[in-house]
């Protein structure tokens, strides 16, 4: 999520596969790369470490109580957080993770079928580079909207690897499963009722951004991912591999989001920012590079059916303290997002 200057940042320029400049093991980046604009220098805190929720507990009687005040500690303190026995099978993350890196390992030439087109943000390459001035991220990416079915543009779904749609099909159900549970918990959290919230996941929309982080010969000067919160509900991601990359601002230092084998790591978005008046906030995050291993994530954007008006809950409301943010429609809450003033954040645009 680069900030670039243009009106609007619903489309995206070509530039070059990062995949590509990685092979060519060049001794420094590309000026384009170059990122000494960036404070890399804050220093994470390395025992910190992200809270791990499991969900077992959450749904045993036994241990309910318990395991939501350290979820609603988790979303107080983090806005993100690592959930394990989440229901999805080993066997299925595996098989999403080898497509995923099976596409990334295919010809450029065999990738750039799926490319994104002028207007649209699906597809294989960059997101929202919007002027040939813009710094870049070591990134390359393939992002596609999987849910509901009508919202699927299978022009961009890669036929090759073979599996890959169907493999793509069936993880977009297990995410929307997983999300579903989880906002109710999330929201049970709030006090709030967890049902009426987590039925408008159950006919939300999800949207898939694949990401490929190659080695980089200056991992220091660049960055993988700009720092950003999600616009989203919630974001559920996988790590493909144990290579770190993730990291998540606490109280103003960077901290490390370790691999967890199995885990599913879920950040809170602003939507869930706003729906909770406050009380969670949507974790500024980023992603770092190394300088010898390609780093892959898969990366779920979870929102509410697009019906539902996004603002404060009204319990929260009524319960004494005055709305922070204003209720738009869905069409609204794009709209903001897409034609926003780039000097204010987005969020702070949508309080009152
Ligand atoms: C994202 C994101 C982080 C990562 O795609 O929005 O935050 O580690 N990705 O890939
Ligand atoms: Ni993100």
């Amino acid at each position: 999520m680069a900030l670039a200057p243009s009106e609007s940042l619903e489309w995206s320029l070509p530039v070059p596969s990062v995949q590509e400049l990685a092979i060519q093991k060049l001794d420094k980046v590309p000026l384009r790369y170059v990122r000494d604009d960036l404070d890399q220098t804050t220093p994470s805190n390395p025992s910190l470490r992200v809270p791990l929720i499991d969900m077992n507990r959450l749904v045993n009687p036994e241990f309910h109580e318990k395991e939501l005040q350290k979820l609603h500690f988790a979303c107080q303190e983090w806005g993100v957080f690592q959930i394990i026995n989440h229901g999805v099978s080993d066997e299925s993350l595996s098989k999403m993770r080898q497509q995923v890196q099976e596409f990334f390992d295919l010809p450029l030439q065999e990738k750039k079928r799926w490319a994104q087109k002028p207007g649209s943000l699906e597809g294989y390459g960059q997101a929202f580079v919007t002027s040939e001035e813009q710094k870049l991220e070591w990134n390359d990416m393939i992002f596609l909207k999987t849910l509901p079915l009508q919202d699927r543009s299978l022009n961009f779904w890669p036929k090759n690897p073979q599996e890959f749609r169907k493999t793509l099909e069936s993880y977009s159900e297990d995410m929307r499963n997983v999300a579903v549970s989880i906002v109710r918990f999330i929201t049970m959290g709030l006090g709030l009722e967890a049902q009426k919230f987590c039925d408008t996941f159950k006919e939300g929309t999800y949207e898939i951004r694949m990401n490929c982080y190659p080695p980089c010969p200056e991992p220091e000067r660049v960055i993988g991912l700009n720092p950003h919160a999600d616009i989203s509900g919630i974001t559920l991601l996988l790590e493909c591999g144990d290579t770190p990359g993730l990291q998540v601002l606490k109280d103003e230092h960077w901290v490390n989001v370790e691999p967890v084998n199995g885990a599913i790591v879920v950040n809170l978005g602003n939507i869930m920012e706003i729906i909770s008046n406050g009380n969670y906030e949507a974790p500024d995050h980023r992603a770092v590079v190394n300088n010898s291993k390609q780093r892959m994530s898969i990366v779920t954007f979870c929102y509410p059916n697009p019906s539902v008006d996004i603002g404060p809950a009204e319990k929260l409301i009524k319960s004494g303290s005055p709305p922070v943010y204003k209720t738009l429609t869905n069409a609204e809450y794009f709209h903001s997002f897409f034609n926003r003033k780039l000097e204010v954040s987005f969020i702070d645009s949508l309080k009152i």
